[in-house]
């Protein structure tokens, strides 16, 4: 092991993840562990193509694009300040509950001398992502609520978005403007296949500051037709464990093609 190794085997080790990555032998403890799902997730091939990964977290999934679907590089946009602050939007009766928790989430005071020796001012996954594995993507801070500053991609990916924003309506056009070819759309807590509801275009409000509404599969479809896709399909729908609860969560993964 060289001393990088040292110090990204700590991180992997020790640090907060949202997504189990693996490092050679290392996997990192996720919230959740997609490495064994994602290829049957049935993303389509990106080859050469720029994708546009709006709500990019980790970087996870873009490092997926970029390595496995061939795509030729990849911006990856997030709201999180990387400085132990809420990363989400929630309502101000809640902002209290969620700062003290979004507080301790930032792994960097622990892990400050392993991410400063790889070049690291915060505990910005993509970018360690990026170092690590050496891949063609960059990082913007950004705001799907307003994405004029960014170029058009030949993809845009929003993942696990959508169902903690107030206004899921400019979201998706605002993605939509961003987008040359498709948008691809993955939605936890979807409405269960067996729901009544789910042929219907409801929203049902969890009452929750931080994470507004559950959807049914209609309703993500007729919001993409809406802002102006020609055609929408269904990729999948799939379920996904949350790791420190052994609870699943529905998903469904929506493709809008321009
Ligand atoms: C639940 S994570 C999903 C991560 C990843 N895209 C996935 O599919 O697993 C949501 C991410 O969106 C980011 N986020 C929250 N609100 C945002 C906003 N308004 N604009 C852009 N990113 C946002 C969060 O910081 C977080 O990294």
């Amino acid at each position: 092991m060289n001393n990088n190794d040292t110090d990204i085997v700590n991180i992997f080790e020790n640090g907060q993840w949202y997504h189990s990555m693996i490092y050679k032998n290392i996997k990192s403890k996720g919230t959740f562990d997609y490495t064994k799902i994602i290829k049957n997730l049935n993303f389509p091939e990106m080859k050469n193509k720029s994708v546009l990964d709006v709500g990019c977290s980790d970087g996870f999934f873009s490092k997926y694009f970029l390595e496995e679907l061939n795509a030729e590089y990849v911006k990856g946009v997030d709201i999180n300040k990387y400085d132990g602050s809420v990363n989400f939007e929630v309502l101000n009766t809640y902002k209290k509950e969620y700062s003290d928790k979004y507080n301790k989430h930032d792994d960097f005071y622990n892990l400050k001398e392993s991410y400063e020796k790889l070049g690291l001012k915060n505990s910005n996954k993509f970018l360690l992502t990026k170092n690590i594995f050496d891949l063609n993507m960059e990082f913007e801070y950004g705001s799907i609520y307003n994405l004029s500053n960014f170029e058009i991609h030949d993809v845009t990916f929003c993942g696990s978005l959508l169902e903690h924003l107030r206004d899921p309506i400019t979201a998706i056009e605002q993605l939509y403007f961003k987008t040359k070819e498709y948008c691809i759309i993955d939605v936890s807590n979807s409405f269960k296949n067996i729901m009544p509801l789910m042929n219907k275009p409801y929203l049902k409000y969890t009452g929750a500051g931080g994470n507004f509404f559950h959807y049914s599969d209609k309703s993500i479809e007729l919001m993409l037709k809406n802002v102006g896709f020609k055609s929408v399909e269904r990729l999948k729908r799939y379920k996904i464990k949350i790791e420190k609860y052994d609870y699943k969560i529905q998903h469904s993964i929506f493709i809008g093609i321009k």
